[in-house]
């Protein structure tokens, strides 16, 4: 991908540039958001979106709210844990930026958030760099050469502040040789992995295969591929994994064909507060992303329409977690904390 996902333009008086997801494929267009209020927006409406990719697109948001004081960086933080519920490293990420106003003078304040801000956009580069190795090693030991590999919605670039996290791992896999034949499920209702992940898997070169969503039980059966691998917004501290709506489903499906289901995600996806799943905010979007998508009808006009964005992936489905510091395996509170805690 020549176009970064996420840029910050200038110095400290800069702006935030990101390419506008929702025109994707059709359409390479960028986003500059000036204000705090414009990243709310691109966030809420999928402009930029994937966990790690929300956490740092909000990192930068604050920056822009430097120009006051530090009430106006409070009041900025405050209103960006407003755009979207579930990715825990929205939270994670406005915390960090927090932190470090709390400790600066105001005549600092600007540089220093600016500063942490690329540190958490290298740093998840960083980190997915370290998926993608820990992933590939595994798989690259478990499965045959040019195996078939399903995943569920966008884990890659467009995805994070660097390669990815389940993308990351097959990226690295195509990479080495290996030649995955990769299964994208389309995702509905948005539509991320027709639009975004066939996008990437395609500029990068690597076989791939779009099915709807309701084939992947079909595919696993069919025996065209041998395992399945998704990113994650939240993870409790037993390992439950939140993710994109359909996720559950692949990892039951999984199951049910013998087939290893694995999450990919940095430590920051971790939510060592909630002690299992069941607590995780789900998101629930409009109804119109449904009955109406690009302004075509879909459903009658009024229909009742329940639209939860993501689900929940109970432990005991997840054969391993890999992560930028190894892989966890098997997934319980223990080793979850193990891995995760400092
Ligand atoms: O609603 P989205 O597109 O933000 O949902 C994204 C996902 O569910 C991803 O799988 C998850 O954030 C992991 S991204 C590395």
């Amino acid at each position: 991908m020549s176009t970064p996902t996420i840029e910050w333009i200038g110095g400290v008086d800069g702006h935030l540039r990101l390419i506008d997801q929702t025109k994707l494929p059709a359409e390479t267009e960028l986003l500059d958001c000036e204000t705090v209020d414009d990243v709310w927006w691109a966030i809420r409406k999928l402009s930029v979106r994937g966990a790690p990719a929300i956490g740092v697109a909000a990192a930068y948001a604050v920056v822009l709210a430097t120009s006051d004081s530090h009430e106006s960086v409070k009041s900025a933080c405050d209103h960006l844990a407003t755009s979207r519920p579930t990715a825990v490293n929205l939270f994670w990420a406005l915390d960090r930026m927090r932190r470090v106003a709390d400790d600066a003078d105001r005549d600092e304040l600007a540089e220093r958030l600016l500063a942490e801000a690329k540190a958490i956009h290298s740093e998840d580069a960083e980190q997915c760099a370290a998926i993608g190795r820990h992933g590939a090693d595994l798989l690259e030991q478990t499965l045959a050469k040019g195996s078939g590999i399903l995943t569920h919605c966008n884990t890659g670039a467009l995805a994070t502040g660097g390669d990815g996290t389940a993308l990351a791992v097959l990226f690295e896999l195509h990479r080495r040789g290996f030649g995955p034949h990769v299964y994208a499920d389309e995702t509905r209702p948005l539509l991320q992995g027709s639009r975004l992940t066939m996008w990437e898997l395609t500029d990068r070169g690597v076989k791939a295969t779009l099915i709807c969503d309701s084939m992947a039980a079909q595919v696993m059966r069919e025996g065209r591929v041998a395992a399945a691998i998704v990113g994650a917004d939240r993870i409790a501290a037993n390992g439950d994994s939140a993710n994109k709506i359909g996720t559950y489903g692949v990892a039951l499906h999984a199951k049910a064909h013998g087939l290893p289901f694995y999450v990919a995600a940095p430590t920051t996806t971790f939510d060592l507060s909630l002690a299992t799943g069941a607590e995780i905010p789900i998101e629930e979007r409009a109804a119109s992303e449904i009955t109406k998508p690009g302004g075509v009808m879909f459903a009658p006009e009024g229909v009742e329409v329940y639209n939860p964005a993501f689900d929940v992936a109970p432990a005991e489905l997840i054969a391993g977690i890999i992560t930028e510091r190894g892989v966890i395996n098997p997934v319980t509170t223990d080793t979850v904390t193990k891995m995760v805690a400092n």
